[in-house]
């Protein structure tokens, strides 16, 4: 199975007065191409730290980070920023779009850049996406003009505009409340299942459930882990179950 994200033994620490506390420990991950990941572990453990590192928005301390077979230590900025463009999406609990653009706008900002794409051709993808996620009719509004749960899913759209390899989830579902969330996660495993990896954090137990894997993170290492078949949509009460015992089991 080709990997999209190969992390080995990645150590990150800050450094708070005069001493030095390691936020990732040692950790090593594989992403494979269109695997559905979830992160989950306490408040601190060092998950945002990893979803950074493993996107190249954080330099790492020591270790090393190689995405779709590079080396992300031998990028500079520029080809970071590129990557980062090009082949990733992220998603987070608050999308920080713009108050002056409305919602297609705000969307279509990113690939705007990428001269190879007509801004029509662009123009038509976000209209398609929107349809997709339930927010066609919305796109002249502004963003202080939607629901929270509408403003989710225009920052799905965004990050998918550039046909991501790779969706990167901080809590996508943390502020919405739980029909919400449940329905963000249907967009979310409808873009897996046509081939997008999607590594996503969360502190819900329902949500990790729907994943394949779920890593398990503790003070700045992997704890444990654990695979799931791939989700049928039909025994989810069994797999929450499952997650929460093996939580329990952990310490976590
Ligand atoms: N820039 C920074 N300087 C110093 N410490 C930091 C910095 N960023 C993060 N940390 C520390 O690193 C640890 C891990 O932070 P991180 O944000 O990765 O945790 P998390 O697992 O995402 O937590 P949460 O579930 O609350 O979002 C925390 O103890 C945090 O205080
Ligand atoms: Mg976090």
């Amino acid at each position: 199975m080709k990997k999209i994200i190969i992390a080995e033994n990645i150590v990150k620490s800050f450094r708070v007065g005069n001493e030095k506390h390691n936020v990732l420990d040692g950790v090593s991950v594989e992403i494979n191409d269109g695997e559905f990941v979830s992160v989950m572990g306490p408040s601190g453990s060092g998950k945002s730290t990893l979803m950074f590192s493993m996107s190249g928005m954080d330099g790492i301390d020591d270790g090393m980070v190689s995405f779709d077979g590079r080396n992300l230590a031998e990028l500079n900025e520029k080809e970071l920023a590129d990557i980062r463009r090009t082949k990733m999406g992220f998603v987070f609990q608050q999308p920080t779009l713009l108050k002056n653009l409305n919602i297609l706008d705000n969307i279509i900002l990113p690939s705007m850049r990428d001269n190879r794409k007509s801004a029509a051709n662009i123009t038509e993808k976000a209209r398609a996406l929107m349809k997709k996620v339930g927010i066609a009719e919305l796109e002249n509004r502004d963003i202080t003009q939607v629901s929270g749960g509408q403003l989710q899913r225009a920052g799905i759209c965004r990050a998918l505009i550039s046909n991501p390899k790779i969706i990167f989830g901080d809590e996508p579902t943390g502020a919405l409340n739980s029909k919400s969330a449940q329905e963000i996660m249907d967009i979310i495993a409808e873009i897996n299942k046509e081939g997008t990896a999607v590594i996503l954090v969360t502190h819900d137990v329902k949500i990790a459930a729907r994943t394949e894997r779920i890593m398990f993170m503790r003070d700045g290492k992997i704890a444990s882990e654990m695979q799931f078949e791939k989700f049928s949509g039909t025994d989810i009460d069994d797999r929450m179950k499952k997650v929460t015992e093996k939580m329990r089991d952990i310490g976590i």
